[in-house]
């Protein structure tokens, strides 16, 4: 099996490259390295891939490379590069995200067609629902995202389901529900927490805390994003959520449990596009993906927490 895997250098993507590589997928990776977070945080992620015989990096940019011959014989084509992040979306960065988000996701297509249409897995997100009016959120409920982020995202989807329906290339789509882990994005929440508590520095946190949301465990996400690739309904649209409504509240406290040391919380406004609470249904996700969330919060956090650690 041969497997393209864009956004490979990222948190997610090195993850899935790496499950692939141990399986006996040969991957190809594609990253080109934005400067959203540092380099050298992306190249550790990807030092256990750079050894491994079945493992080739792209670097470039998906609106320019010429992905005919890197797609050409793929089986699979995981599509997780994005321009991430909720509240850069605003202003005058928003290029970025049309950029990253929606020119590249419709030249992956493009690509993919050209090649002999392999199975495309896109990662959404759970930002394409906005205010939710009813929870937990179902696939076919509406979406009003309330950030620039969360529309370039269903744009994209839009897109992937189009071209399903258009030319019949097999597209799925994962909307991610708050993802964490080792290799966390170091703008996310539990990330920046656990190097405050590390560091002995004050964190802010952004409203009252009683926000809530869906974590998911990057290993769980990993299985159904390989699982999509399988078996996911082509054109189909899944929720990948852990399955708890946790209060961000609660999660501090569970930090300052598990790291031994206490936040120095300064509390702020809340920021624009942040939702107020994100819950998913997955009953469609553990239908045809097999879908379980197995890694409960406070043993993912745990292991956050030790990644953090080593790491430095
Ligand atoms: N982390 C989450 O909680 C979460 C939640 C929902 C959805 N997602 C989606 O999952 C995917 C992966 O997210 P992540 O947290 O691993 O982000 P990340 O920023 O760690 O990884 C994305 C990678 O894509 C690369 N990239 C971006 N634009 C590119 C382009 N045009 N060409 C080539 N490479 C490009 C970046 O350099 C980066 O290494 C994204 O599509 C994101 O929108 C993530």
């Amino acid at each position: 099996m041969k497997a393209v895997v864009t956004g490979a250098a990222g948190f997610i993507g090195s993850h899935l490259a790496e499950s692939l590589l141990s399986d006996g997928t040969e991957v190809l990776g594609i990253d080109c390295f934005t400067d959203y977070y540092p380099r050298a945080a992306k190249e550790q992620n990807l030092a256990p891939l750079r050894d491994h015989e079945g493992f080739r990096l792209v670097e470039g940019r998906l609106q320019e490379l010429d992905l005919g011959p890197l797609f050409d014989g793929a089986d699979h084509v995981y599509h997780l590069a994005a321009q991430a992040g909720v509240r850069a979306s605003w202003g005058r960065d928003f290029e970025h995200y049309t950029d990253h988000n929606v020119l590249a996701s419709q030249r992956v297509l493009e690509a993919a067609l050209a090649a002999g249409a392999p199975r495309v897995v896109y990662a959404s997100s759970s930002s394409v629902y906005g205010e939710a009016s009813d929870l937990p959120l179902r696939e076919d409920g509406p979406c009003r995202p309330v950030s620039p982020y969360g529309v370039t995202k269903l744009a994209a989807e839009h897109l992937a389901v189009l071209y399903h329906r258009s030319y019949g290339l097999p597209t799925v789509s994962l909307r991610y529900f708050t993802v964490f882990g080792p290799r966390q994005r170091p703008d996310m929440a539990f990330h920046r927490f656990f190097k405050a508590a590390l560091d002995d520095e004050p964190v802010r946190v952004f409203g009252d805390g009683r926000q809530t949301r869906d974590f998911t465990f990057v290993s769980d996400i990993v299985a159904a994003t390989r699982a999509a690739a399988v078996s996911g309904r082509a054109g189909s649209v899944y929720n990948v959520g852990g399955g708890e409504r946790v209060e961000l509240n609660h999660v501090l406290r569970l930090i300052e449990e598990i790291s031994e040391r206490p936040l120095h919380i300064q509390r702020e406004e809340v920021q624009r596009g942040d939702m107020r609470d994100t819950f998913a249904d997955t009953t469609a996700a553990r239908r045809d993906l097999g879908f379980q969330s197995r890694v409960r919060l406070e043993e993912g956090l745990s292991r956050e927490w030790d990644w953090l650690r080593r790491r430095r």
